[in-house]
């Protein structure tokens, strides 16, 4: 990397950040804390709290099957090979967290926006590392918080569709406040017209307006991306609102339809929400956890054993 995340800004991005999807150049892949070296000692340290393994296959009947394992004390080489071999995906959240170079690398990106952004204020950062096979499917969603995606090794297409009906109803948002699963969405094949289709390879990120659903498939390659995530204080107003407006709904059969982010409304939900937050009935909502059904095992056949631990 030369000192800065950002390729130099074109002129015109400035004012349509938060606007409309933009592809911009970065040097994240250059960094050596994100070469798949440093990738594989870092896989070999992470908390079994903060990743994500998924293998994904068919049912007989042909559809999706997900089943989330362990790494199972893989050496990190190993697990990256298994990863390119195929139908996994490895999520390492807050990676920040684990090592300075991250956090850093974190903070320096959002300087730099800040920097170029007229009023631009975010906090709560995350970073997150992405590691997927070839040809792997991330179905049509979207996100609360602000989330940007880089690209550092090998190629994918996102779809990003407008954050307006028919592709995202208020109602979705509410339902993930909610439920704190972000594939409460109703994807239509029809959406994709109005979608924004980019492809991105190694240097190149993808930011979009607040939560714009999408979706993403990898090129036939071995993917590594970096998701970052942000909330800005409008950000944070409307995730109360959301989740308001889901207690009034599930909870009181009511149909919200202020979703005003200043004002008594907006006061009366805040309050509403943190009230929510503190009950007992807060926790039944969100999603539970999954099992944990396989671990990874290089030298068995297919490269996965079939297991029953439970993790909390
Ligand atoms: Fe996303």
């Amino acid at each position: 990397m030369n000192g800065t995340v950002f390729a130099p800004w074109l002129d015109d991005v400035q004012g349509h950040w938060n606007q409309r999807p933009m592809r911009l150049q970065h040097h994240l892949h250059e960094h050596p804390a994100l070469q798949l070296d440093a990738l594989a000692a870092l896989v070999e340290s992470y908390p079994r709290s903060h990743y994500a393994l998924v293998h994904t296959s068919r049912h007989g009947d042909g559809s999706a099957r997900w089943r989330e394992g362990d790494l199972g004390g893989t050496p990190g080489r190993a697990v990256i090979e298994a990863i390119a071999g195929g139908s996994l995906w490895l999520n390492l959240r807050q990676a920040n967290e684990r090592a300075p170079a991250y956090a850093q690398l974190l903070e320096q990106a959002y300087a730099e926006i800040a920097s170029r952004v007229p009023g631009f204020e975010a906090g709560a950062l995350k970073m997150g590392i992405l590691i997927s096979s070839p040809g792997a499917q991330v179905h049509y969603h979207c996100d609360l918080p602000g989330q940007l995606l880089w690209q550092i090794h090998g190629r994918k297409r996102v779809w990003v569709y407008p954050a307006a009906a028919p592709c995202l109803q208020p109602e979705w948002l509410e339902d993930i406040a909610y439920t704190g699963f972000e594939f409460s969405l109703v994807y239509d094949a029809s959406f994709d017209r109005m979608a924004m289709v980019f492809d991105l390879e190694p240097g190149q990120m993808l930011t979009w307006p607040l939560n714009a659903p999408h979706r993403v498939e990898n090129a036939d390659c071995l993917n590594v991306s970096v998701t970052t995530e942000h909330w800005t204080p409008e950000n944070r107003r409307a995730q109360k609102v959301h989740l308001a407006n889901a207690v009034l709904r599930h909870r009181l059969g009511l149909r919200p339809r202020s979703r005003a982010l200043v004002g008594p409304h907006y006061w009366a939900k805040a309050a509403l929400q943190a009230a929510w937050r503190r009950s007992p009935w807060a926790g039944q909502t969100q999603k539970a956890l999954r099992p944990l059904e396989f671990r990874l095992d290089p030298q068995s056949p297919g490269g996965l054993v079939d297991s029953s631990i439970r993790v909390a």
